[in-house]
């Protein structure tokens, strides 16, 4: 049974971040969106939003499960006996930061490998940043993000 991580701060989470999930579930016998509670980045909702918002929205994704984690992601993966961590990659400009990431955490743990799905056409432009600001300006941003997010940033 092939497990496999998929960890981000889903601050919040977008339709690129869904359309990763889904593909992947097709590919593996069980995915774990992780969402990483105290993540570096300062996130703007809180962890209890960003994981709720993961759940309501995952909850009818067959071989798709939600979990939180603290701490390292190659501890949190090995506390789940998995050995791939999934992230998307939606152009050059997230290169640069996957492939340190990747780096690092191959380094820490050498058993644990990073797999990389490219982002759908449809979604590569999506960003969760963008997204925060567009509804803080008051748009519409039903197109880039599943109904639990869009119901909460409204
Ligand atoms: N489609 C659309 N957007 C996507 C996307 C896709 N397929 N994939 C990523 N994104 C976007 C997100 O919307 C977000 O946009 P933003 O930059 O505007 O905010 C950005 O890419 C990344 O966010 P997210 O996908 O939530 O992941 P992250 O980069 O915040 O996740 C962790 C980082 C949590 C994986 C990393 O910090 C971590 O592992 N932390 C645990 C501590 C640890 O182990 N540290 C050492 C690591 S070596």
């Amino acid at each position: 049974m092939t497990v496999v991580i998929y960890p981000g701060t889903f601050d919040p989470l977008t339709n690129g971040h869904m359309d990763i999930a889904e593909r992947a579930a097709h590919l593996f016998d069980e995915v774990i969106v992780a969402v990483a509670k105290s993540a570096g980045k300062s996130p703007q909702f809180s962890f209890e939003d960003r994981l709720a918002m993961c759940e309501e929205t995952f909850s009818v994704f067959n071989k798709v499960s939600v979990d939180s984690f603290d701490g390292l992601l190659v501890d949190y993966a090995k506390s789940k006996s998995a050995k791939i961590i999934l992230r998307g990659l939606r152009g050059a400009t997230d290169l640069d930061f996957e492939f340190q990431l990747s780096g690092m955490n191959k380094t820490l743990s050498p058993t644990c490998e990073t797999l990389f799905i490219k982002a759908s056409d449809t979604t590569s432009s999506i960003s969760s940043s963008i997204v925060r600001e567009i509804a803080a300006m008051g748009g519409d941003v039903s197109l880039f993000v599943p109904p639990a997010v869009a119901m909460r940033l409204k």
